[in-house]
């Protein structure tokens, strides 16, 4: 009979094993340098990190952010770090009453990535099979499948958007758990909102379904729905949001998850660090102060689609049509050479991702600077690796 101490060190064992695999395939713990314009100057580069210079675009990372008022308020929360937490649940109070739920429905954690591990804990461990995307975010499969959980991984459509009745088929008497990324990584598409509304009112009869919509602040609102109101009528349905894209605290380790209050008790319980201490006073006060900033969020998402435009015309230009994006990024397919390619931009000082190295490659949208730099070293890199 496994002790409660040994089913906590395989978890430990667990997690560190997919925490090390995930680290690996997502190019992470690796070099940090974003210009951040406007009147604040960035802070100076910690001395780990390396690289000043590398343009990153490898992490749909906000390259503008923080923004001003969220690093004061972060700046003003160290000065009392010698306490323990303060202000989860306050923050957990302010984002339910924005999104019209109760308080004990929104989950804080240290990074979205974390709440989906415990979305896999809760309902994806031995026993069960989850149901994916592929390729899609990897975090909730991997973890689920360090715990001894089966995951199916359902190939996208033609048109690379997420083949929800392909998923739906493959939901059985074993499936516990679905997982759904709208706007979907590494694609940047997004599907049909009344397809997935109803897909998910099916499917939630079955099995706990998680829509991730760390990117939905993006997308263009005649083409996108939140599953919030699902949340809200009390499916079983989790959403999950991030704070590290758009109000770019992605260092800072911030996202929430949004449930039905039975879904929402069953994740705190998997819930790591002790439950109000999850997350950083400095990163609670952060987000706090960025969620108050409506004119920042909004340039940095004006600034994006832009950039996110100019970048798939350049990428159509050089003949490489890409899916449309609702993102902070642009999916290159390419059957094979991504991780070449990636290689040859690297030696440029240009970080893109080849995480799906048989799909193609993914690049974020940095600053207009970061732009001019990428372009000029694709079509170096290209030219490089293109057999004479
Ligand atoms: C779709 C998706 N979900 C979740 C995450 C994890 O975000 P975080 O843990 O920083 O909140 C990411 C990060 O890139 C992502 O792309």
């Amino acid at each position: 009979m496994p002790t409660p101490l040994d089913r906590r060190r395989f978890l430990t064992r667990s997690a560190a094993s997919a925490a090390a695999l995930f680290a690996a395939r997502e190019g992470l713990g690796q070099s940090t340098a974003a210009a951040a314009p406007g009147a604040a100057p960035p802070a100076p580069a910690p001395p780990t990190s390396p690289a000043a210079g590398i343009v990153r675009l490898g992490q749909n990372e906000n390259p503008w952010g923080p923004s001003e008022a969220a690093r004061r308020a972060a700046t003003e929360a160290v000065s009392s770090g010698n306490r323990y937490v303060w202000g989860v649940a306050e923050l957990e109070k302010k984002l339910a009453a924005r999104e019209g739920l109760a308080p004990e429905q929104v989950i804080l954690g240290p990074g979205s990535h974390a709440l989906l591990c415990m979305a896999a804990a809760a309902w994806g461990a031995a026993g069960a099979e989850v149901v994916t995307a592929d390729p899609t975010y990897p975090g909730l499969g991997l973890y689920a499948e360090a715990l001894g959980g089966k995951v199916v991984r359902v190939p996208h459509d033609p048109a690379f958007r997420t083949d929800l009745a392909a998923m739906e088929a493959r939901v059985g008497p074993a499936t516990r758990l679905v997982y759904v990324c709208n706007p979907a990584n590494p694609t940047g598409t997004v599907v049909d909102p009344a397809a997935l509304r109803s897909f998910c009112e099916r499917v939630s009869a079955k099995a706990v379904v998680v829509v991730d919509e760390a990117y939905r602040d993006y997308p263009d609102a005649a083409r996108f729905a939140s599953m919030l109101p699902l949340v809200k009528r009390g499916l079983n349905v989790v959403v999950t949001y991030t704070f590290s894209k758009l109000h770019g605290l992605a260092g800072l380790r911030v996202g929430t998850a949004a449930a039905p209050p039975t879904l929402a008790a069953a994740l705190r319980k998997v819930r790591m660090g002790g439950a109000p201490l999850a997350v950083s006073n400095v990163a609670v006060a952060a987000a706090s102060a960025s969620l108050d900033d409506a004119a920042f969020l909004e340039s940095c998402r004006r600034r994006t689609v832009a950039g996110r435009e100019a970048l798939a015309a350049f990428l159509r230009a050089e003949g490489l049509p890409t899916p449309p994006s609702e993102t902070n990024f642009v999916f290159v397919p390419m059957a094979s050479g991504a991780p070449e390619l990636a290689r040859a931009l690297e030696t440029r000082g240009i970080r893109v991702s080849a995480r799906d190295p048989n799909h193609g490659l993914r690049v974020t949208v940095g600053t207009e600077e970061d732009m001019v730099r990428f372009r000029a070293a694709f079509r170096e890199a290209r030219a490089a690796i293109r057999p004479a």
